[in-house]
């Protein structure tokens, strides 16, 4: 360990330069389980939407540190649909993974599951994409590694994140004009 390295290979005192070693989508992938409490539902027992969309910003995150490897911040979340209803005492599972890195930002997809323990049945709850860009911890922008696609569906996803990015960054200059119109 570099000395000026804490346990965690958080750099002290100078500011570490990234690794941009390009990245198969396997490093980021990720996984995170919640289990339905009755502080986390609305009076009938169904899991509130601002929780579920506050853990799927976390799972999200996680491949995103997990990927560039430093602090990220959320920048935006696409549309989200909820397609199946979560109980208290469910199993909520998360699984994330880095779709596709540009220059400081990263496209995370994030697949939701509701699993009952009872059964083991799984249903499909939410899908959602959100981009993170990566930065230090002065909030500076920083650069991030390519991903690597290597399965068919992580080529899917990469090429699908390309056209994403490009309907987002259409949609940002249209608000733009809108909001300099008045
Ligand atoms: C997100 C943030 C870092 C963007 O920085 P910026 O200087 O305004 O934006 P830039 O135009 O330089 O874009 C930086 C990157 O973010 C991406 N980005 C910016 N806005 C975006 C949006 N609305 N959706 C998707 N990506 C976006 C850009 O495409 C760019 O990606 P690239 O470097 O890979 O090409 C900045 O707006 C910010 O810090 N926002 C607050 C984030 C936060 O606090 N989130 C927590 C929820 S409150």
């Amino acid at each position: 360990m570099n000395p000026t390295e804490s346990k965690t290979g958080e750099s002290t005192t100078a500011q570490k330069q990234p690794d941009l070693t390009p990245r198969a989508v396997k490093d980021s992938a990720s996984e995170m389980v919640e289990l339905v409490l009755p502080n986390d539902a609305n009076p009938l027992n169904a899991l509130l939407g601002g929780r579920l969309m506050h853990w799927i910003d976390i799972a999200g995150a996680l491949a995103a540190h997990r990927h560039s490897r430093s602090y990220v911040v959320t920048a935006s979340t696409d549309h989200l649909d909820f397609l199946f209803p979560v109980r208290v005492g469910d199993l909520v599972i998360f699984k994330s993974s880095v779709n596709r890195a540009f220059s400081t930002s990263m496209e995370v997809g994030i697949k939701v599951f509701v699993e009952s323990y009872f059964t083991g049945e799984r249903h499909h709850v939410s899908s959602a994409y959100l981009t993170f860009v990566a930065v230090d911890r002065q909030g500076k922008k920083l650069p991030v590694p390519p991903v690597v696609p290597e399965t068919s569906e992580e080529h899917r996803r990469y090429e699908d994140a390309g056209r994403r990015r490009e309907l987002r960054r259409a949609e940002k200059q249209r608000k733009a004009l809108a909001a300099s119109k008045g």
